[in-house]
């Protein structure tokens, strides 16, 4: 049989939850035999079900405010005669996210810290912030095991979460990691870079 990452994943009882996509406004590494890359992967792994699931409702509805006919139904009655119903309602002034995130990346767009952009490879710390409300509520624990420059760490804590993190590249660590979270102010929300512009959506 072929052992595979996949193969490991299930017998350790891990569910694929959600298949998402991060999609950047920018690309770093212009491509010249193939289109451009701006997007990668997310996955969402759970063990069972997942604890916690705080969608994020932050998609403006074009339909706010109107009266909306969400269909018709039809339920049988006890004298077999057929009783028509259905649902309307105002249209909410915002939607569920779809499963497309869009950030801007790069300086003064993921992170705004000097120590971080030492890594190669940082996360917007918007985006991770927005993965946090979805699927953890505060003194939950964030294990991040691929910490590289601390983003994980430094939004976990400014988001009133305890946080464990571990990286294989020790000059990460003392180089990025450390030196951020030491210097910013890592208890407090605002220390979270957030775009001003809505990052999520198109
Ligand atoms: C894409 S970077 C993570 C960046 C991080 N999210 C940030 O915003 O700074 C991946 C990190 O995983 C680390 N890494 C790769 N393989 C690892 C392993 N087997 N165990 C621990 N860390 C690992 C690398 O050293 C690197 O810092």
């Amino acid at each position: 049989m072929l052992y595979t990452r996949d193969t490991a994943r299930r017998e350790r009882g891990f569910f694929l939850h959600d298949t998402m996509i991060y999609a950047k406004r920018g690309f770093a590494n212009p491509g010249r035999v193939r289109y451009h890359n701006v997007f990668e992967y997310m996955f969402v792994f759970s063990k069972g079900k997942p604890k916690t699931i705080n969608l994020l409702r932050d998609k403006p509805n074009k339909t706010a405010g109107q009266l909306e006919h969400w269909g018709d139904n039809t339920k049988r009655q006890k004298d077999g005669s057929l009783k028509v119903g259905g649902s309307s309602g105002r249209g909410a002034e915002y939607g569920y996210r779809y499963n497309i995130w869009y950030y801007n990346t790069g300086r003064q767009h993921s992170a705004v810290d000097d120590e971080a952009f030492l890594h190669p490879a940082i996360a917007p710390e918007h985006l991770v912030h927005d993965h946090i409300v979805s699927w953890s509520n505060e003194e939950d624990v964030i294990l991040d095991p691929m910490v590289g420059s601390g983003t994980v760490a430094k939004v976990s804590k400014a988001m009133n979460r305890e946080f464990i993190g571990v990286d294989k590249n020790k000059e990460y660590l003392e180089e990025c990691c450390i030196p951020r979270l030491q210097r910013t102010n890592v208890g407090d929300i605002n220390a979270i870079h957030f775009q001003k512009q809505s990052p999520a959506i198109p």
